[in-house]
This record gives C-alpha cells, structure tokens and sequence, in this order.
C-alpha cells in the first residue's frame, strides 16, 4: 500500500493554515530533507475552508496541495468534519453534545458536536462533498482520513439529538417494547416501559442505571459514531474517489468498538502517545500495535500520530530520551505498520498544542529531535517493505462488549481494570517473545494454538461455540477468572455460572470471593497466595470457589479463605486442553502458566532465550528486536542484518538499539 517514492509513508500532521504562505516553501524543503513522503491536511480546516454556510474557500488549499504534490509529497486528505466551525453552533446551537451530568459541552476547544444531530450531519456531509467533489482527482491525493479521532474527548454524548436517535436505534434492534422490556429486565425496579418514547440516554439518575440500557447505549454510541464515518464513506465512494480511507484510532479506545470498525476501512491507521517516563509504556505500546495488526489481518497498517518527543496534555511533559522515539517507531514497523506519522510537521506557535512537539521543533532545525527525524526518515528511506505480519499462534481475547458490561457497577469486584488485566497477559506473551493476535473470541481459531481469554465476563453465544470448538478440535485454552458469567445481553444463564464452557474446562464455580486491592486502605483479604506446578504466584481481586468435576487442579490457593482450593485447573476436552485461573495473576504467575501453555500447545516464540526486555515480532522471515532494557541485550540469531548488510549469528543492541533480521531459511 505505500505510497510517494519510497516504500513507507513518513511524515505527519500539516497545518498550514497556522502559517503564512512564504513558511510554505521552507516546510516542503524542510519535508524533503527529512524524506518526508506524506502529510494529512485539513483535520481542523473547516472553519477556513467553509468561512459560513454555504460558502467555501478552498485557494489555500489548492495552493498547498499544488506545492506539495510539485515537491512529491503525498496528501493523506481529511474530510474536516472534526471541529465545527463557530459560525455553525451560533446558528445551530442544538448541534453541541451534552454530558451524562447534563451539561452542554461548549465550542471553544475541539469535537463539540453530536455525532447523532441531523443538522451536524447534513453540514459535515454538505463540507465532505464539497472536499471531494474538489480534489478527488488531484495526483497528491493517496488517502482519506475521516474526521479525526472518533470520540476522543466525547466518549458519549447524552443530549436530545442522543434520545431521539437511541429511540429508533432500539426499535430497530428489539422491533417492540415487549422485546426492549425482555432485554433490560425492566421488571427490576419498576422500569417497565410502554412506549419507546419513554426510554432516554442513561443520564445521571439517582441509583445505579438500568445495566442492559448502559449496555446498549454504549453499543449505540459505537453505531452512531460508525453511522457519521461510513456517511463520510459512502460520499467519497460515491463520488468516484478511487483512494484508500482511513480514520485513525486510539490503541484500546473504551468508546469505540474497533473490531466492529476496521472492516469498513480500506487502511487501519492508529495515534500513540506511550508516556517517555513510564518504563512499562513500551508494553502498553505493543499491545496496541498487536491490536492494530490483528484489527485487519494480512494488511498492514499505519502509525498515523505519535510525538516526535514532549507532549503538553499530560501533568508533567517527560521528554522521549534519545532514540526511544526512533525504537517505537521500529516496535510499530516490526508488529505490521508500513508508515510512520506525526502530529505534526511545524510545531505550532500559538493555541493549546504550542507546546507539544512536531517534527519540526518551534527551536529549529539545530535540535536532536529534528535530527532524530532526519534519521528516521533516512532509515525508512533506505528498508525494505516486509510481508504484512505473520499470523499468530496464539491469541489473546480482547472484547469491546466486554469491556462494556465490565464498566458497569454492581459487579462481585467493582475494582478490575479489564484493560489492566489483557494487556497483564500480553505482557507476559511479549516477555516470553511470543507473538500475538488480539481477537474477539468468535476469531479464535485458525492458526492458533493457544487462546488467553481473561475476565470474559460477558460471554455471547458465538464467542462461547467458538471457544469450544477451538478446544475440541486441539486447541489449548485458559480463561477466567470472573468468566462466561452472562450472555450478550447481560443476563445470567439458568443453572448457575459457567454455563457454555464449564463442560470442557470440568468445573463449577459457586463464589467469587472478592478480594481488596492491594493498596486500599480497608480491611479485608487482599490477595491470594498460590501454589502449583508452575510454581508460586499472588492472585488479587478475586479467590474464586470452583469445584473439580473432571478438571485436575495444577495450583491450589495457599492463603486466606481459599486455601487448599483449586486456582488452576486443567482438563482434557476433545482433542485439546482447556483452563482456568480463578484469580487475576500476578506478572510472576503469568509468566510461568504462559511458559507451561506454550509448551503445551508447542507455541513457538520469535526468538528463544533473549532478554526480557527485548522486544521481538516477526514479519514474513524478518525479526525486528528492539532493545527497551538499561543494558546492553544480546540475542543468538542466523541471519542479516538489514540495516548493515552484515551476516550475524547474534546481534547486541543497546538501550533503544533496534535491528531488522532477515532469518536465514531454517
Ligand atoms: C490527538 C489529535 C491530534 C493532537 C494530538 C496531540 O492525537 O488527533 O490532533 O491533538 O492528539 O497529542
């Protein structure tokens, strides 16, 4: 999918319209030095392209496309739609989106629309026609960007525009209030309703709210996001625009249900920001690119922001240290992106970003950043594009509907970070250099081996066949704790919990013992020892009671109210292996049941025996290490090594060190 006169996308965010035009020519020149091959325009340009209603000035914008395009750098276009211009909320004040709390989100900062206002509609698809009925044919033009990162600071909104809209979205879905009824279990609390005209947006109420109407908001809020990128789709497509269309995401975004998204898009593009302070971030980081590569399997995708160093957004800025720019963009290129972004080009002189680095620093061109992105450009430059990314052996669960049902309250442990728990496990798979597919259960199958589905709470039928029938046809499981609890509606199964996979895992589960966080000032039991076969671990917020009914317990509880219990079983169904921990694991404990089920399921790691803190992802037969450690790493591989050319049985990295192995063919 490259684009421009090399094999991966480089550049970043443009915003021109901040700048006198005669800062234009220094910035293309500026691009070309850096080997920059793309920039995505207009993502805030709509007050300047659409000056008042009905009336457009696109001279800028073809002036910038022209200079760009003259100087062979692409154009990644986007629709604009993302921060309406003040002209629009003066004259359609119903079109700014309100909080659960009630409050009216005012303009003056960015995102404030209603994603389900018919007016923000009919103006967002007026401005996008516009856009592409313009520029559809210009040579510059590589890509579509939609608006700009779905519900980012709007995760819900819960105004009128939402009521009416969530209306219609459930009579479409249950067909009669009868069905609403049913779904929600409104015989709770006297919620029974008789008209659909009298459901609204789960706004603050006085006791907890309905848990199926939360549920099905959120599904909502997703397909009412959806409903405006796909408008955006449709106009584009329809007017003959032949470019790929992106719109970029946000790692493990809560609001927005990526899985459900990434099959309409022709590119899977996504924004990282990992905190330079935070040693664990590399980790976070690859979680989400794993996630990005798997969103869209066998295609690559793109970083489409990071910082080229501090950002302005979080409490304290941490500057990146040297080079651990450069190996986070390395991590991305080795788990499947074929582009490297940035917001943005020139770093802005005035507005709230002022202070947020770009590629080109407000200090100039004699900075280490601007010559780390020189180098980077340089390297992107000079590789070679790999196959896609290899498909995984294992996979790990991870489920927006879930995640949902989890945020709820009222749960058993109203502690758990469901994120916290998935990403606990990728991290382990990533210690142990195991490459990974990040899946809904339903695309657990295929190629996989092993599937790591923790805390699956919410359980839909089609996940829990699929689970199943990937354990009798040979895989190797693990779930729970807090697991197949309830189905896609959020209700208990007759007969207890457990229901769909109990059989093939041979327990039952009668208690989940809540445990206190660690660090809570309370009293109560706070963790749970555990002993086994894989040796000692700690399990917190739960010590769940499971019963034996044909499982074999590997470890058993060893402290608190659950000694002598099992905490993991293993039992044999079908042809494969199916498990369960009734406790989240600490990082220890995750460690060694990730060796044990490896080895079980005869998963076979990127690289054997290298340091923990390399980082390893393979593409096709290249391995890309990336040495996030303090210390120097050393890892034995038979290859070449890209970058030098030179034939190598092992390569030694330094801190930020990264290195593109071609494997020699075994
Ligand atoms: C997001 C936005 C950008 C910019 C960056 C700053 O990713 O898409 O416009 O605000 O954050 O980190």
């Amino acid at each position: 999918m490259a684009g421009g006169t090399t094999m991966y996308y480089y550049g970043g965010d443009y915003n021109p319209e901040q700048w006198p035009e005669e800062i234009w020519h220094d910035d293309v020149a500026r691009m070309r030095e850096a080997n920059v091959t793309i920039v995505t325009l207009a993502v805030f340009s709509w007050s300047r392209i659409q000056p008042a209603e009905g009336e457009f000035d696109f001279g800028w914008l073809d002036r910038i496309i022209d200079l760009l395009h003259d100087n062979g750098i692409g154009v990644d276009l986007a629709t604009a739609t993302a921060s309406p211009p003040p002209w629009m909320h003066e004259k359609y004040p119903e079109i700014l989106p309100v909080t659960r709390e009630g409050v009216t989100l005012s303009p003056g900062g960015r995102q404030h629309y209603a994603p389900s206002s018919p007016v923000y509609r009919r103006l967002a698809a007026e401005l996008v026609t516009a856009v592409v009925e313009r520029y559809k044919d210009h040579p510059a033009v590589q890509m579509w960007h939609l608006n700009n990162e779905y519900a980012c600071h709007v995760h819900a909104d819960y105004s009128d525009n939402a009521r009416d809209a969530f209306r219609a979205w459930l009579e479409d879905r249950y067909g009669t209030v009868e069905a609403l009824n049913a779904a929600w279990g409104t015989n709770f609390w006297s919620q029974r309703y008789t008209s659909f005209d009298q459901v609204l947006p789960p706004r603050i109420a006085p006791a907890s709210s309905n848990p199926g109407q939360m549920l099905d908001f959120r599904r909502f809020t997703n397909d009412s996001l959806l409903e405006c990128a796909l408008m955006e789709k449709e106009i584009i497509r329809s007017a003959g625009a032949t470019q790929p269309i992106t719109t970029n995401f946000m790692g493990p975004w809560p609001a927005v249900d990526y899985a459900k998204w990434a099959p309409h898009l022709d590119v899977v593009s996504d924004d990282a920001y990992p905190d330079p302070n935070d040693p664990g971030s590399f980790r976070t980081a690859a979680f989400a690119r794993d996630l990005m590569r798997s969103l869209k399997p066998g295609t690559p995708w793109l970083l489409m922001e990071q910082s080229s160093n501090a950002l302005n957004w979080r409490p304290s800025n941490a500057p990146k240290a040297p080079g651990q720019m450069e190996a986070l963009s390395a991590q991305c290129v080795g788990r499947g992106a074929d582009g490297i972004l940035f917001f943005q080009w020139r770093q802005s002189k005035a507005g709230s970003e002022k202070f947020h680095s770009a590629m080109l620093p407000h200090a100039g061109t004699g900075t280490r950043t601007w010559r780390e992105i020189v180098r980077l450009g340089g390297m992107l430059d000079s590789l070679p594009t790999f196959e896609p990314g290899s498909p995984a052996q294992v996979a790990l669960v991870f489920d927006w509907e879930n995640w949902w049902a989890l945020d709820n309250p009222d749960h058993p442990q109203n502690r758990l970070d469901y994120l916290e728990v998935v990403t606990r496990w990728h991290a382990a798979l990533q210690r142990a250099h195991i490459q990974v597919d990040i899946v809904p259960p339903e695309k657990v199958g295929g190629e996989h081996r092993l599937a790591i589905a923790p805390v699956l709470y919410l359980m839909r039928d089609e996940g829990a066949a699929a689970l199943k029938a990937f354990v009798e046809g040979g895989g190797t499981l693990l779930t729970g704790p807090f697991s197949d609890i309830v189905d896609g509606q959020d209700h208990f199964l007759a007969g207890g919990f457990i229901q769909r996979l109990g059989a093939i895992l041979g327990i039952t589960l009668e208690d989940f013992g809540a445990l206190v966080p660690r660090d809570a000032d309370e009293p109560g039991e706070r963790e749970a020892r555990v002993e086994g076969a894989f040796g000692d671990a700690v399990g917190e917020l739960f010590a769940e009671e499971i019963w034996l009914d044909g499982a074999e317990a590997v470890a058993t509880f060893s402290s608190g109210r659950r000694t002598g219990n099992p905490a993991v079983t293993r039992h044999q169904a079908g042809a494969g292996t199916a498990w369960y921990a009734a406790t989240v694991l600490d990082d220890e404990g995750c460690d060694a049941l990730v060796s044990h089920l490896a080895a079980e399921a005869g998963v076979e790691p990127v690289v054997a025996g290298a340091p923990a803190t390399v980082d390893a992802s393979r593409r096709g037969d290249v391995v890309t290490l990336i040495n996030f450690g303090q210390d120097d790493a050393t890892v034995a591989i038979g290859g070449t090594d890209i970058l030098s050319g030179a034939e190598v049985d092992k390569v030694t990295l330094a801190p930020f060190e990264f290195a593109f192995v071609k494997e020699l063919a075994q």
